[in-house]
């Protein structure tokens, strides 16, 4: 199929690092579902019960924080669910609502506009439009499935909504049957305050969407990357770093944004590749609320000063992004030489890394931890040299005047 925005979007390209840039924008839909397995077999076993029982109804309640892929994956499993169906010649229907931006009354409007596209946009009461999709579900063939993503939002503004859509054939003298509903929530602990009786009516039918693993989201990063850059842009070492980067925080969104920007950096840079300053510039500029605030660098000695000064140095003489402690202590001591310290071990110093770690300064990988030599490699993290550098510059002369001061 001829996919213009793709083509413009190529041509655009044609010169950047980007092959699709849209691929790493969060509020594109995302082309595949990678990984989540469980949940989707979950959901085929439940639904397939639709297959054998076209007259029965499912309700389901999909819960998990955002950016978990719950929009995602539910969207693309009903999508080729009914497309198997139809091929197997059982016609099941599906609506998906955001319900942040759609009424409960346009919800009702569109559920029977699947029967009558001529159905009136207004001038209606909700009791009307109720009673021709329930009689219309009775009489017809198809399964319709209701797709309630953000349901909160619904419950918040009308408490008796989802009541009445989970009874709509009940109501009119009917069994309930053929329409089934997914909820999707962040939580349930907001409808359960609300109407424990619903939620009891979908806990049966739970799906919990637990946050991604580092592995995971690698995964999911990959796929995105291979298809927003051209070849060999970004590798997968710098994919694991945005992952590093995140610390802990690993939500898709953010992690595509990490990889967007970056992506912008280093175009800029007029690199050919992307590389951990791309994404550590990136880092700052998505989180800037991960600015440090410099008060920790008044709670240092001056040797924990000299120590990130002369990794600064490095990084900055040798136009780096990562130094070994090996030689980072070199540089310190001649530092130390230079103002008449004396110089601290290097065990002393390793006992410090963790310190500059704990501050979100530094992030450490050890190399290698073998007695006879620990190693390993600094970069920095949340903060750049720019930023740094002067800071800790006016810190040691502070920490200097106080010390010769009170000699
Ligand atoms: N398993 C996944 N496979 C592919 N993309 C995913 C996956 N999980 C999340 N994403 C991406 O992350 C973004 C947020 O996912 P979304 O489904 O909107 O999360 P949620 O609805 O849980 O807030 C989307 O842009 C989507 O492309
Ligand atoms: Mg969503």
């Amino acid at each position: 199929m001829f996919d213009l925005e793709k083509e413009f979007d190529e041509l655009m390209h044609s010169h950047s690092l980007f092959k699709n840039e849209h691929y790493l924008r969060y509020f594109y839909p995302s082309e595949e579902v990678v990984g989540r397995d469980n949940e989707l077999r979950k959901l085929f076993l439940l639904y397939s019960n639709l297959l054998i029982h076209p007259n029965s109804s499912i309700n389901v309640l999909v819960q998990g924080a955002s950016g978990v892929g719950k929009t995602t994956v539910i969207k693309h499993f009903f999508k080729d669910f009914t497309k198997i169906a139809k091929q197997h010649n059982i016609d099941i229907k599906y609506l998906y609502f955001n319900c942040r931006m759609t009424s409960t009354y346009q919800i009702l409007i569109k559920i029977a506009r699947l029967f009558n596209k001529a159905f009136p946009e207004r001038g209606l009461r909700r009791e009307e439009i109720i009673e021709f999709i329930s009689k219309e579900i009775h009489k017809n063939k198809a399964s319709v499935i209701i797709i309630l993503d953000e349901a909160n939002n619904i419950i918040k503004k009308e408490k008796e909504f989802l009541y009445y859509l989970t009874r709509i054939t009940e109501n009119f003298g009917f069994k309930q049957e053929k329409l089934s509903i997914v909820g999707i929530v962040k939580s349930e602990k907001g409808l359960l305050r609300i109407m424990p009786n619903i939620v009891n009516y979908f806990q049966k039918n739970l799906i919990v969407f637990n946050t991604y693993s580092a592995n995971e989201l690698f995964d999911i990063l990959k796929d995105k990357a291979n298809r927003a850059f051209n070849t060999d842009i970004i590798s997968n070492a710098m994919i694991s770093y945005a992952i590093e980067l995140l610390d802990g925080n690993l939500d898709v969104r953010a992690a595509m944004h990490l990889l967007y920007k970056a992506g912008k950096f280093a175009e800029q840079g007029k690199a050919s590749t992307i590389k951990m300053i791309h994404l550590q510039r990136a880092n700052i500029s998505l989180f800037p609320y991960q600015y440090i605030s410099f008060e920790f660098l008044k709670k240092m000695n001056i040797h924990q000063l000299l120590f990130l000064y002369s990794f600064t140095i490095l990084l900055e003489k040798n136009k780096i992004e990562y130094a070994s402690v090996k030689k980072i202590m070199n540089e310190y001591e001649s530092q130390c030489v230079k103002r008449n310290f004396n110089p601290l071990s290097y065990s002393t110093i390793w006992n410090y890394l963790h310190i500059f770690e704990e501050e979100s300064i530094l992030k450490v990988r050890v190399v290698s931890e073998n007695i006879k030599g620990r190693k390993a490699r600094l970069s920095l993290k949340n903060i750049s040299l720019e930023q740094l550098q002067p800071h800790l510059i006016n810190s040691i002369n502070n920490q200097e005047a106080i010390l010769y001061g009170s000699k």
